[in-house]
C-alpha cells in the first residue's frame, strides 16, 4: 500500500481590493450578472463571469425551472455559452459569486460537482489552467485550476485505450 496526499493551494484576499485589476473586474462582472439570475425557487442568485484568452470576459447566471432538475447553474450557463459562441477561445479564468435569499452576498460558495467537471473539461479542451476565484461575503478564495476542484478526476485522457 501506498498512501498519496494531493494539496490544494487555496490564496484568500479579504476584500476585491487587495486582487489584481483583471481578477477584480472579473469579480465585478460575476456580481453584475448574478442580479439577473432566475431563481424563484431558491432565492439564490448566482453569477460566473469568464475571462478569456483575448481579455474579454463572457457571463452567466443560474436558471431554474418549476421542473427542478432541469435547472442549470451560473457556471455552466457561462461556460456552455463561451465554448458555443467562441469555440476556439481558451478560459482563463473564472469568478463565482452569490447572493442569498436575505439578498446579501452568499457566506459560503462553491461550485457543485456537475460544474466542477464542466471546468475540468473545459480546461482538458484548451490545454490551459483555468484560475478559480470564489468571491463569497467575507473572503474571496483564489484557486490555481479546475483540478484544485476535482482531485482524481475522470477525464478525456480516461477514455483513451492502453494509456
Ligand atoms: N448554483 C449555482 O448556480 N452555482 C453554484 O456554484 C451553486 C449552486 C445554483 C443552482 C440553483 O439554482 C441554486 O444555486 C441553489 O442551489
Amino acid at each position: 500500500m501506498q498512501a498519496k496526499e494531493i494539496k490544494i493551494l487555496v490564496s484568500e484576499y479579504e476584500s476585491l481590493e487587495e486582487l489584481i485589476t483583471t481578477d477584480r473586474e472579473l469579480v465585478v462582472a460575476a456580481r453584475e450578472i448574478a442580479q439577473n439570475a432566475y431563481a424563484p425557487y431558491s432565492g439564490f442568485k448566482v453569477g460566473a463571469a469568464l475571462l478569456m484568452e483575448d481579455g474579454s470576459i463572457v457571463c452567466g447566471n443560474n436558471q431554474e425551472n418549476a421542473s427542478s432538475p432541469v435547472g442549470i447553474c451560473a457556471e455552466r450557463t457561462a461556460l456552455f455559452w463561451a465554448n458555443a459562441n467562441f469555440p476556439e477561445k481558451a478560459v482563463k479564468a473564472i469568478a463565482v459569486t452569490a447572493i442569498d435569499q436575505s439578498g446579501s452576498r452568499a457566506i459560503n460558495l462553491s461550485p457543485c460537482g456537475a460544474c466542477r467537471q464542466v471546468l475540468l473539461e473545459t480546461q482538458h479542451r484548451f490545454s490551459q489552467p483555468i484560475r478559480i476565484l470564489l468571491d463569497s461575503r467575507e473572503k474571496i478564495e483564489v484557486l490555481q485550476d479546475a483540478d484544485s476542484l476535482l482531485p482524481l478526476s475522470f477525464n478525456g485522457n480516461s477514455l483513451k485505450a492502453g494509456v
